[in-house]
């Protein structure tokens, strides 16, 4: 189907779902190469409740610094100004799961495992593979299925009917996206990711996760958060929706270079990581 009716059905979400201003200007700040961290931390600060979830995040286990971090400043210091802006976008994504009230509680829980355990695993193997961006995959792993959230909240008939039939049919959501809409999730999240202004390879990797070889220069990163994907479903954490393992795009596993021998571990380690991180977000409906 063609992009304008796309645009047709989206064109009609009233209630676009927007990141919060104090995400936005830190976005622009980090953008701007004259900024320094105090500006950073002075928008920041300015906000309570993230000023919170920023020293909460960044004293979990996940970040595993040594010694504990009580200031912004010192939160920015240590992990610099892209990775700021990933982990506020972590925590207002969050508060989007958490925050609506059309969708059942108990599929957005699910979804959120789903997203957070992807984006556990992208830093996992990102992290096997010596990748040099985690917190990027981070981000874009939890933002992959972005286009579902939407879909769920805004679009709530269409998304049951989706849902009714990838439960009869026993398929993949987004082959019934496809059957039912027109267009995918993938393609919902590109459509917000560029509303959003989020940066081109985030874009890319939300619209390009289930055949991470079309995403041009940025494969690498979308086969990552492909594999991080299948792996999360092998390993039971949360649900995408449907409960079958979707298909591998095979050149990006080849492109990826991991042995065999490698991938029981890293799924050990991402089931841990998982287990200790969702402790620290933890899910309250
Ligand atoms: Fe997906
Ligand atoms: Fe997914």
């Amino acid at each position: 189907m063609s992009t304008p009716d796309l645009s047709r059905i989206i064109g009609k979400i009233e209630d676009l779902p927007t990141l919060p201003r104090t995400v936005l200007k830190i976005t622009e700040l980090v953008n701007n190469p004259k900024s320094s961290a105090k500006d950073i931390a002075r928008i920041i600060t300015d906000d309570q409740v993230l000023t919170a979830r920023l020293l909460k995040l960044v004293n979990s286990s996940f970040y595993g610094f040594p010694q504990r971090i009580s200031t912004v400043t010192g939160a920015i210091v240590l992990l610099g100004f892209d990775a700021i802006r990933n982990l506020l976008l972590t925590t207002s994504v969050f508060e989007m799961f958490t925050n609506s009230k059309k969708a059942s509680k108990l599929n957005q829980e699910k979804y959120w495992d789903h997203s957070l355990g992807c984006a556990v695993g992208a830093k996992v193997i990102g992290n096997a593979l010596r990748h040099d961006k985690i917190e990027e995959l981070f981000v874009s792993a939890l933002l992959h299925d972005i286009g579902k959230i939407v879909e769920m909240m805004f679009l709530p008939k269409k998304f049951s009917r989706i849902t009714a039939y990838v439960n009869r049919k026993r398929t993949l959501m987004r082959v019934a996206e496809e059957t039912l809409l027109g267009y995918t999730h993938a393609e919902i999240g590109k459509w917000l990711a560029e509303r959003w202004n989020l940066p081109p390879k985030l874009i890319s990797i939300i619209a390009h996760h289930h055949q991470p070889s079309a995403a041009g220069q940025f494969t690498l990163e979308a086969a990552i958060v492909h594999l991080a994907d299948i792996f999360c479903r092998a390993l039971n954490i949360g649900s995408g929706g449907d409960d079958k393992i979707p298909p591998l795009d095979v050149f990006a596993w080849e492109s990826l270079k991991i042995k065999t021998q490698a991938i029981e571990p890293i799924m050990q380690e991402i089931k841990k990581d998982f287990d200790d991180i969702s402790m620290f977000i933890t899910y309250t409906p």
